[in-house]
């Protein structure tokens, strides 16, 4: 996780933050960061990145990278406004034993933003259209030697695979099936068996039900209806709901702001 020092909407890059420049609550956004941070280390050990002035989204650690083992895939970011994060990001890994792997200088890729990996078969979902570029899912598998499903992102308010897909432990897989063009979802379809696919409604993919933390049993949102709550339930997880008005509106949920360095 990255410390939101510098966090604020100080640019446009997603619909999320449209009207929200200059519209943060620093010290609110503190507080909600670190009630995530506590919720986080009763499962897990937090590493922190050091925040950076000038790079307010740089507390959206899933974008620093994609991670398989020791092994690293650092992002290469769409927008101008984001590119400055990653040298700071390559130090990081660098610093902590982390093997960075090639990528393409002009190949678009936001990391775990937009890769995920499936919780209960060897699978890279990988996201594309509107940051990453379309010829990721495809240059992921060969670089990992990991089978990669391509999946396309068609709503602007789901612009990262991680806003709309959310694998969870035991193979089940949350997701906003109107995020994704008809043939993803019939590839979703196909590769997870009906029970193990929990479709959330177009309300609670709004409150980026689906930008989870997967804490194994566990997992932390921002916000979800009780419906979804007790379907998470049924399926033997325990949702703890914290809220993050303030990273919502950068577009932002639990998981933008983590970015898992272990399969667990
Ligand atoms: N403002 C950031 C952006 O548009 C939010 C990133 C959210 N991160 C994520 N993994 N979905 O890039």
């Amino acid at each position: 996780m990255c410390p939101p020092d510098h966090f604020e909407v100080a640019y446009v890059i997603n619909p999320w933050m449209e009207g929200h420049r200059a519209n943060t609550d620093g010290a609110l956004a503190y507080k909600q960061w670190n009630d995530l941070r506590a919720i986080i280390e009763q499962y897990a050990n937090v590493l922190l990145e050091p925040p950076q002035r000038r790079l307010p989204d740089m507390v959206f650690t899933a974008n620093a990278g994609l991670v398989l083992g020791k092994k690293v895939i650092v992002s290469r970011f769409r927008s101008a406004e984001r590119q400055g994060e990653e040298p700071h990001n390559h130090a990081w890994f660098a610093e902590n034993g982390f093997e960075i792997l090639d990528w393409p200088q002009d190949l678009f890729f936001e990391g775990a933003g937009d890769a995920l990996f499936d919780r209960g078969q060897e699978l890279l979902w990988a996201g594309h259209g509107f940051r990453s570029d379309a010829a990721v899912p495809a240059l992921l598998q060969e670089r990992l030697n990991y089978k990669t499903a391509a999946l396309n992102l068609i709503d602007p308010r789901f612009y990262h695979l991680d806003t709309c897909l959310c694998p969870l432990a035991h193979g089940y897989l949350l997701y906003f099936p109107a995020a994704f063009d008809e043939k993803s979802r019939t590839s979703i379809e196909a590769l997870v068996p009906a029970d193990k696919r929990i479709a959330a409604e177009e309300a609670d993919a709004l409150k980026f039900c689906c930008n989870a933390v997967d804490l194994g049993t566990h997992i932390a949102l921002n916000d979800a209806s009780e419906a979804l709550q007790d379907r998470l339930r049924m399926a033997g997880f325990t949702p703890v709901i914290t809220s993050l008005s303030e990273f919502m509106k950068a577009g932002g949920g639990a998981k933008c702001l983590t970015l898992k360095l272990v399969e667990a």
